[in-house]
């Protein structure tokens, strides 16, 4: 395995993405790690320092222990990486008169190095840097160059390498060949890491760990939850239970299909708890969002940790479908990142339940988690649904939610999401649902005045889902939509589509 120490640059994750398509396991590990941490990796091949915003030279700037630079193992400076490794070893880093951001040629000066296989000489490179080398150290000696920087170094005697230019992103052309050289002819990784064998040993390492013990888990219907849950199960069988809140608040016959999938095919234990009374009752005369959103999450927690303690005699452990991006982004607190996403997902529970954690899959980036659920059978309508926010219909009624407003949105939603699926058109965009507003007006139906609700129909590109653009739906298909809608669904008479992007819009309207 590789591993990444994380100086907060936006492409450390794409590094730990691209070594993983090569099927070579990649983690992203705190910069601070000591010599002695690196035992913790004992099928270590090699060492990647990643970029980050900050100058090497700056009082406080983030370090690495020189020791595990000299601990033998092949080591590669990503831009901040480069130039920690130039600072470390006694060269000079300097902030640049002329900066480089964009493409950049790059100029191979030792044709030979192993780092540079198959990679034709001046082809363009990917530059983000502010900061640039002015002396390498004396045990190195450059190895390319471009117009404005020293663009990549070799220690003399060692494996330690230095690029000045971002190898990860796709715009640097042979970027792909020479990570995949530094992985596989320098730091000799094996390909090793495939979904299948991830499967076989964390069925393994769940037996293992669990035993005879019982387990819980909250399953919410989502891809994550659903993968980690399936994998528990067939690690431990109806040792696990897992508890699926009604909360009055999901799609249309979410809760049955949820356990129709999991209890049937997967014949696993789902404790179902339909607490929707509760939920439509404590929502009454509630319409700011965040109140809302505070409410179910505070009504959830209850309703969970309720059935958790009810079965806590038995149970010792409480499983969670916390993925990679979660762990990283919660580590990084206080650390590197200067972005932090702030996660608001009902499913947050208090660490103060009493349970032993088990995330089966704490390791996998969104995609593999993916790939894992179709090995194991999950259908894919299921690990293709789209992101269900935790507080559910509760942010999409827009003021305040009732079982009667729900209930008209889970038809209208049904239509837009089932005609998006007959069209061929659901794996296209990354996000669709619609919003009912709390707002009423006139229409006209055969003779008839009609004063009813209006509906908002919502669908989004987008990569990441921190921006996001509506998604350029046929006209044709917007046109069929609301004709089924307008005959099918009683209490509304007008639907909208929202053509704003985000920012400034946000994806939900609440
Ligand atoms: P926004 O509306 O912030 O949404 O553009 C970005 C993504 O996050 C989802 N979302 C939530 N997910 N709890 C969740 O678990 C929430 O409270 C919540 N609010 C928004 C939203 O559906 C979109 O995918």
């Amino acid at each position: 395995q590789i591993i990444i120490l994380d100086y907060g640059s936006q492409y450390t994750q794409l590094l730990a993405r691209r070594i993983r398509e090569q099927n070579v396991l990649a983690e992203v590990v705190d910069f601070n790690l000591t010599k002695a941490d690196l035992l913790k990796y004992p099928n270590l091949k090699g060492i990647i320092l990643s970029g980050g915003p900050a100058s090497v030279y700056e009082e406080n700037a983030y370090m690495v222990d020189k020791e595990i630079l000299e601990a033998g193992y092949p080591v590669l400076g990503v831009c901040y990486g480069l130039q920690l490794i130039t600072h470390l070893f006694g060269g000079t880093v300097e902030a640049a008169t002329k900066q480089e951001f964009g493409k950049a040629q790059l100029v191979i000066d030792d044709l030979s190095n192993i780092l540079f296989d198959n990679v034709p000489n001046s082809k363009n490179v990917w530059m983000s840097h502010a900061d640039h080398l002015t002396t390498i150290p004396n045990d190195f000696y450059q190895i390319a160059h471009s117009d404005n920087s020293i663009a990549a170094i070799k220690h003399k005697n060692q494996n330690i390498y230095g690029i000045q230019f971002h190898a990860e992103v796709t715009h640097s052309e042979f970027g792909a060949e020479i990570l995949n050289n530094f992985i596989f002819k320098i730091a000799k990784a094996k390909k090793d890491w495939y979904m299948s064998t991830f499967i076989e040993k964390a069925i393994a390492q769940i037996k293992e760990k669990i035993g005879n013990d019982k387990v819980i888990l909250g399953l919410s219907g989502g891809v994550d939850s659903s993968v980690a849950a399936t994998l528990v199960s067939k690690a431990i069988g109806k040792q696990l239970t897992c508890i699926f809140v009604d909360t009055g608040l999901l799609r249309k016959n979410e809760a049955l299909q949820v356990m129709d999938t999991y209890a049937k095919n997967f014949d696993m234990n789902i404790k179902m708890v339909d607490a929707s009374e509760l939920f439509y009752k404590n929502l009454r005369g509630i319409s700011e969002p965040e109140t809302k959103r505070k409410m179910i999450g505070k009504l959830f927690i209850d309703v969970f940790t309720e059935e958790a303690r009810k079965m806590s005699r038995d149970a010792k452990w409480l499983a969670q479908g916390t993925i990679y991006p979660d762990v990283i982004e919660s580590s990084k607190e206080g650390h590197s990142s200067k972005t932090i996403k702030s996660h608001h997902n009902v499913g947050g529970l208090p660490e103060d339940l009493g349970f032993e954690l088990l995330e089966p899959i704490r390791d996998l980036f969104k995609d593999e988690v993916r790939k894992v659920g179709r090995e194991l059978g999950i259908p894919d309508k299921m690990i293709d649904r789209h992101p269900f926010p935790g507080p559910g219909l509760g942010i999409r009624v827009i003021g305040e939610v009732t079982k009667e407003k729900c209930d008209i949105l889970r038809e209208v939603d049904d239509i837009f999401i089932s005609a998006l699926h007959e069209a061929d058109l659901y794996t296209k965009v990354q996000q669709a649902h619609v919003v009912l507003l709390p707002v009423k007006t006139v229409g006209v139906m055969g003779d008839n005045r009609t004063y009813e609700f209006v509906a908002a129909l919502r669908s989004v590109d987008t990569v990441d889902f921190m921006t996001a653009t509506a998604s350029h739906l046929p006209w044709d298909f917007i046109d069929k939509v609301v004709n089924k809608i307008i005959n099918e669904v009683k209490h509304v008479n007008r639907i909208v589509y929202d053509v704003t992007s985000k920012p400034p819009g946000t994806i939900e309207w609440e």
